[in-house]
């Protein structure tokens, strides 16, 4: 479709053109501000490859990590590594960071998030920026040739996000134990509350919701039909709050990360019964 096609309730031609008289405006800049604080800081903390870990806390940009070396200030101890120390074939042009190995699931699961998508196609591409208002103009539409055909991945990153969900659980739980001693930090709430979130937020996916109550033509048929239901209803209550849990568990994830480094840098202290 061209930018100048009629539209029901239409615009004028041109990039920001409307007839609306509201804020429309003020959506698109507070998603452009806080998508791209938290792409900054995500960056910045995944290239330090440090204070990442303290006591039983583990960052969960970090999680799970399969390499350590654990001369680093601030680095798990080497027996928290799936793979162990950290690899000889490491390039020596990229930063010695254990979160450059799995960030990349859950920011393609970020990236291509039905919500998401919205958000960034209207702060950062204009396309359009709101409802009836002008789109930036385009000489050609590709369609499902374009970025959807990578969009597809969602639904397999999926899967990877719900391992995700299960590991920074673990990490959780094991955040209430620190030298075999059970305990409570403030640390561990901000974790339990981390995977609480990205727990909502995966569990409102409309791919999963697809999955656990898509491909049926009747809800009542059978039991395995009926518990289906049950399970769908739960997981729409999480799909339409999507947007709500898509911005809170991405707060708390950076601010878990942030918690941690804080206290590994020794600048803010972790209250806790230990
Ligand atoms: S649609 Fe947002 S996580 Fe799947």
């Amino acid at each position: 479709m061209q930018s100048s096609s009629p539209v029901i309730g239409g615009h004028e031609i041109g990039f920001a053109k409307t007839y609306r008289t509201d804020r429309w405006w003020v959506g698109p800049v507070l998603t452009f501000l806080g998508l791209s604080a938290f792409v900054v800081y995500t960056t910045w903390a995944a290239l330090q490859g440090n204070h990442y870990f303290y006591g039983s806390y583990l960052s969960p940009f970090y999680s799970p990590l399969f390499f350590i070396d654990p001369n680093v200030a601030g680095a798990a101890p080497l027996s928290h590594a799936l793979f162990g120390a950290w690899p000889a074939w490491w390039p020596s042009w990229l930063p010695a960071s254990p979160a450059l190995f799995i960030l990349i699931f859950p920011g393609t699961f970020r990236f291509t998030c039905y919500y998401y998508r919205k958000a960034y196609y209207r702060s950062f591409v204009g396309s359009p920026p709101a409802c009836a208002v002008g789109p930036v103009a385009r000489k050609t539409y590709k369609g499902e040739t374009g970025l959807l055909v990578f969009q597809n991945l969602h639904r397999y990153a999926m899967y990877f996000a719900l391992i995700f969900v299960v590991i920074l659980s673990c990490d959780a739980v094991l955040a209430f134990f620190r030298e075999g001693k059970f305990g409570v930090g403030v640390g561990s709430i901000v974790l339990v509350l981390n995977a609480t979130l990205l727990g909502c937020y995966t569990l409102g996916c409309h791919s999963w919701r697809h999955i656990v109550g898509g491909r049926l033509d009747c809800f009542s048929c059978s039991a395995v039909t009926r518990k289906r239901y049950g399970i769908w209803k739960r997981v729409t209550a999480l799909n339409e709050r999507h947007m709500l849990f898509a911005w809170i568990s991405l707060f708390w994830v950076g601010f878990s990360d942030f918690y941690i480094r804080m206290v590994s840098m020794g600048i803010w202290k972790d209250f806790s019964t230990w």
